[in-house]
């Protein structure tokens, strides 16, 4: 557990040191949960938004794009649900005062369990070598069958008592297994309450006419009042897709894990809307086709997980999580959800208007059912950044940091670095960009000797490293150095563009989500 916080405080170290995450507005102390990205941040942020933009949009002739605005007429949250049930299970610590969300703390309780069962697992697989048999051993070792079965129970009764809004059954949960407040560990608990996460906002110029508003908490209404503005426009015939990319806001009670949990946070999202009675095909392809996307970027398989929902929220007939293995374990990513009919018909329902779709080979009208794919931006740059950064050690016994992001993704594809600041390797190095910029994002850099040059380098993630020496005076050569494996060749300039292209190319990288 120890090292599990080491390895995240150097992640959010890192980000920092490395120009890629600041906190928000630092020199007044912070905001919490609230962080702005920097000069390397906004770019690899920019490429994962572009990364997904493109494998919705670009690469699905029947998904179009759309960007509504933050501020929606405020009865949207009162047909979406969101005014009645966006609510989260908020307990506090009497002696500590801190609050936590009561869910959270008993599902990080069963996740302890299922983490105890894994150890006892992999205890096992050591020593029986090649002839374990896991399933064998899941189903009969004593130890491991009582850690599941009681994470099993766990999770039942906590999504029961959710769902039927038992707030003091999740109570009697807390107490019946001891939790305790995780930082001082008191066990003196309030009652459960419900807590609504929508940041209120007002419109208008005077106090007396101003409308009291909602900062969105999630994009997906905004595609969803479009509906039937877009279908029409663009002549969209079902099944089809809407994607957004944009800010969401909320009011997280417990907002301590970086970048994981923000007050502001960006979402990527994509509804599909299909015929009734169609939803359960189009939620199994889209749960395949987001995971195939999410291993395309090779941060390997054994880091994903798919998670049912037991409890499902106010709109949805199925929905499942893609869990990430975050520095503090496994933990949702994505979510897919089978939304049914339910925002369409609310929203008809509140605003009076019909948003039905007709089916020319039904010959009938109705309300589409939805299938929609729901990612954080923000989640996705944790799981990618934390996931890359690595310690090495060397064959010479020397130790380097390296960000080994997915190439497509890194903010820097090149860095061109004379060898010295002299006998005009310089220009050479500014001749080389001139060329590759138009192309790629390029970086120069002629300070500290160059060993040191590639360890900065590798430190920010930059895939290539383009040296410019004497040689390249005589024959318009260069080494050309590889991030991951520090392999050089010695390759013409002439060459770069296409070897760098090979490697960073979002088509190349896109063709292996298929
Ligand atoms: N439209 C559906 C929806 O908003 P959600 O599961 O509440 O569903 C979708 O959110 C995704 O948004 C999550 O899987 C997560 O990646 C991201 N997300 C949600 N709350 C977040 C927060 N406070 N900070 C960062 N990302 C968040």
């Amino acid at each position: 557990m120890a090292k599990q916080e080491d390895n995240f405080k150097n992640v959010i170290s890192h980000a920092k040191e490395y120009g890629f995450i600041f906190p928000s507005s630092e020199i007044y102390d912070g905001l919490s949960a609230v962080y702005d990205y920097a000069q390397n941040g906004v770019e690899l942020k920019k490429n994962i938004r572009e990364y997904w933009w493109k494998s919705m949009v670009q690469m699905n002739d029947n998904i179009v794009g759309l960007d509504a605005a933050i501020l929606m007429h405020p009865t949207t949250w009162k047909a979406s649900g969101h005014v009645d049930a966006f609510n989260d299970p908020l307990i506090d610590n009497k002696d500590s005062k801190k609050r936590y969300r009561a869910d959270v703390l008993v599902e990080d309780y069963a996740e302890k369990l299922n983490l105890k069962a894994k150890k006892e697992i992999e205890k096992a697989s050591v020593r029986f070598g090649d002839a374990f048999n896991e399933q064998e051993f899941i189903t009969t070792n004593t130890r491991v069958v009582e850690y599941l079965a009681k994470e099993k129970e766990i999770r039942e009764r906590l999504g029961r008592s959710l769902g039927n809004g038992d707030l003091a059954d999740v109570k009697a949960l807390i107490e019946e297994l001891e939790i305790a407040d995780p930082e001082t560990g008191s066990r003196n608990w309030t009652d459960v309450k419900q807590f609504n996460l929508m940041f209120g906002t007002k419109l208008g110029a005077s106090a007396e006419s101003a409308m009291d508003l909602y900062l969105r908490p999630e994009t997906a209404q905004g595609i969803f009042v479009n509906f039937l503005n877009v279908q029409k426009s663009g002549r969209m015939k079902i099944p089809f897709g809407i994607a957004q990319t944009g800010k969401a806001f909320r009011n997280e009670i417990v907002a301590r894990q970086f970048i994981f949990r923000m007050r502001e946070f960006e979402q990527m999202e994509m509804q599909f809307f299909v015929k009734p009675g169609d939803e359960m095909r189009w939620y199994e392809h889209w749960k395949t086709t987001r995971l195939n996307w999410h291993l395309s970027l090779g941060l390997g398989k054994e880091n994903y997980r798919f998670h049912d929902h037991d409890k499902l929220a106010h709109y949805a007939n199925a929905a499942a999580d893609i869990e990430f293995n975050f520095p503090f374990g496994f933990k949702e990513l994505e979510g897919i959800h089978s939304r049914t009919d339910f925002d369409l018909k609310a929203h008809e329902q509140f605003s009076g208007k019909k948003l039905q779709y007709f089916d020319t080979d039904e010959n009938k009208n109705y309300v589409p059912y939805v299938v929609e794919t729901s990612v954080g931006l923000d989640r996705m740059f944790l799981a990618v950044f934390a996931t890359s950064l690595k310690e090495e050690t060397l064959e010479d016994g020397s130790t380097r940091t390296v960000l080994s992001l997915p190439s497509v993704l890194a903010p820097t594809k090149a860095a061109v670095l004379p060898l010295v600041k002299k006998d005009g390797l310089p220009d050479v190095a500014h001749k080389i960009i001139e060329d590759l910029k138009w192309d790629f994002n390029v970086a120069y850099d002629e300070k500290d000797a160059v060993g040191r040059r590639y360890r900065r380098q590798d430190a920010l993630g930059t895939p290539f490293c383009i040296t410019v020496d004497h040689q390249t005076l005589e024959d318009e050569t260069v080494t050309i150095r590889h991030r991951d494996t520090m392999k050089q060749d010695r390759v013409k300039i002439s060459e770069l563009r296409s070897i760098i292209n090979e490697e960073v190319s979002m088509r190349n990288w896109l063709m292996k989500t298929i």
